[in-house]
């Protein structure tokens, strides 16, 4: 694929990559980007393979809606054409699809890249899980959260609930999933569950920008802190210092050199 030309892909995606950026689009407007289990596959392919040079992915969908959770017609047994089913906990094979259906939302923690939702509407169920796999989320001022899934009768599967506890905490993690009520982009901000809210016609600037100052730091270092902060809520203090000076030694060993500053002669190092 040339540079920055968008390429459809299965279950209705879209991918662009321009350079080190990714763009993944829910493409299915006219259905609110509901999801299937084609979408949740073609995200896990798409994960799979994208090109090394990549260090931030943004995730956003086409329309008024960032994405309206699980297409109802698998739920309601109405059907969507030429849609595999949502398999039966009977089925034999449950567990291995629903895993393959989480592979879609797992790779956007990988430390080699920074993972950006750009909300706007509503992220509903399946919806709202995708935005919270992303690092980083940033809202419209029209964007509506919600955990939907208990009011179907259903847990939320698609690995939204860790990432939900340790954002909110685990009392708030409750009331929102148990009551499955709406959260308001501006709540989402003082629950830090966005890191930005912007008026609806500056989403898209708002994004670059972060892109922008994502970028503009040392790819192996961005890599290789990801990893030291993602493992930080599991380790003793202790263990989380001796983890940063064995990360140090690894960086500065892989680079030759103690920090990129060094080979920059329009800066003085103190
Ligand atoms: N599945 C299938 N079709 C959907 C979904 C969905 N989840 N969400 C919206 N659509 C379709 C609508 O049926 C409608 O189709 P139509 O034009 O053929 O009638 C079209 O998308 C537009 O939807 P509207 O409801 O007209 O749009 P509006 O902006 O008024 O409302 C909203 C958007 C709030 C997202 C609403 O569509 C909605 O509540 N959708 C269902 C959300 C839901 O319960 N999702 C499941 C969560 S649980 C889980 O994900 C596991």
């Amino acid at each position: 694929m040339t540079n920055s030309q968008a390429e459809s892909r299965p279950g209705g995606l879209r991918l662009a990559i321009d350079g080190e950026v990714a763009t993944v689009t829910l493409a299915r407007p006219e259905r609110r980007n509901a999801m299937t289990p084609a979408m949740w596959r073609g995200l896990a392919d798409l994960g799979a393979s994208l090109p090394p040079q990549v260090r931030v992915v943004v995730v956003r969908g086409d329309g008024p809606s960032f994405c309206a959770g699980i297409d109802l017609n698998l739920l309601t047994g109405t059907g969507t054409g030429n849609e595999e089913p949502i398999p039966d906990p009977r089925d034999r094979d449950f567990d291995q699809q629903v895993a393959s259906y989480q592979a879609g939302y797992l790779w956007l923690r990988d430390p080699r890249i920074v993972s950006i939702a750009a909300v706007q509407g509503h992220a509903i169920g399946a919806g709202f899980q995708l935005a919270l796999s992303c690092d980083l989320r940033i809202l419209s001022d029209d964007a509506r959260l919600c955990m939907k899934e208990p009011a179907l009768g259903l847990v939320p599967d698609l690995t939204g609930t860790k990432p939900l506890v340790d954002i909110v905490g685990l009392p708030r993690a409750i009331e929102l999933c148990l009551t499955a009520r709406t959260v308001t982009a501006a709540e989402a901000l003082l629950l830090r569950l966005a890191e930005l809210v912007v008026p609806a016609a500056e989403l898209h600037a708002a994004v670059a920008d972060l892109v922008a100052a994502l970028l503009a730091t040392d790819a192996a270092a961005a890599r290789a802190t990801k990893g030291l902060l993602q493992q930080a809520g599991g380790r003793s203090l202790a263990e989380q210092a001796a983890e940063e000076r064995r990360i140090q030694a690894e960086l500065i060993r892989s680079r030759g050199r103690s920090s990129p500053l060094v080979e920059r002669e329009d800066l003085t190092i103190l």
